[in-house]
């Protein structure tokens, strides 16, 4: 099982949207996945019985999870079977972040084009060099049918050593819209760009993982 943590030292950058968006891309790729909320806010938990009750669509499973039963809940996944956990971290520096952090194979930092953003990417990746653990930044919120915001960042992380996904996510209200209804923007509306920037994000991480990104793929792994 891999671990993702998803996390930065800011709030209200996409860290529940991510974590929701590439956990159903998994889901639907055909892996078993886990979703742990260690946010108290529990914006992750509560998008997932919304998902249950009235989509009936219960999959990805997140749950609630303290610090102390991290590591507990992540070997219970694994030991269910899970090929993936995604840890949905709360705002700002946490013991939360930490111990997600120090459980991750991979570290995503979503970020938007704001200084103060900047600020928190820096203190996540300082914390990361500190950890020895691999991360990526995830630019979010950029302005649609717009490079400057990428350009931006991918100049500003490179300033801070930081390497940055190739995809880029764009503000659609998309993810908003589908949220409310315990859905994910590929799942509310498939044929959208918002649901495209999310596919081609998994298919990113897929590779980074070595995990194939089909279902396909992935019972002949379970077969050889
Ligand atoms: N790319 C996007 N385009 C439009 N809206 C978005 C996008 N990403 C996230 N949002 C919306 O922005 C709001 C904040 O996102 P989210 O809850 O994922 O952030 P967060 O980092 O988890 O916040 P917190 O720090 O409070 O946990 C939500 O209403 C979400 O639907
Ligand atoms: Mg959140």
């Amino acid at each position: 099982m891999q671990t993702i943590a998803i996390t930065i030292n800011k709030g209200g950058v996409g860290k529940t949207t991510l974590t929701k968006s590439l956990a159903t891309a998994a889901t639907a790729a055909g892996f078993n996945v886990v979703m742990l909320d260690m946010d108290t806010q529990q914006n992750a938990e509560s998008w997932s019985k919304r998902r249950a009750s009235q989509q009936g669509k219960p999959l990805p499973l997140a749950r609630f999870t303290t610090e102390a039963d991290l590591a507990d809940e992540l070997a219970k996944a694994k030991r269910a079977g899970c090929d993936l956990a995604f840890i949905d971290t709360p705002p700002g520096r946490s013991s939360e972040a930490l111990a997600a952090v120090e459980a991750a194979d991979v570290v995503l930092i979503p970020f938007w084009n704001d200084q103060d953003a900047y600020e928190g990417v820096l203190r996540t990746s300082s914390m990361l060099r500190r950890m020895g653990k691999r991360g990526f930044g995830i630019l979010n919120f950029a302005t649609p049918n717009s490079r400057s915001h990428e350009d931006t960042a991918r100049a500003v992380l490179e300033t801070i050593g930081l390497p940055m996904a190739p995809v880029v996510l764009h503000r659609y209200d998309a993810h908003r819209l589908a949220s409310i209804k315990g859905l994910t923007a590929q799942e509310n509306e498939p044929d959208g760009v918002a649901a495209t920037e999310v596919e081609l994000l998994w298919d990113w991480l897929a590779a980074i993982l070595q995990m194939g990104t089909g279902a396909t793929v992935h019972k002949k792994g379970e077969v050889a």
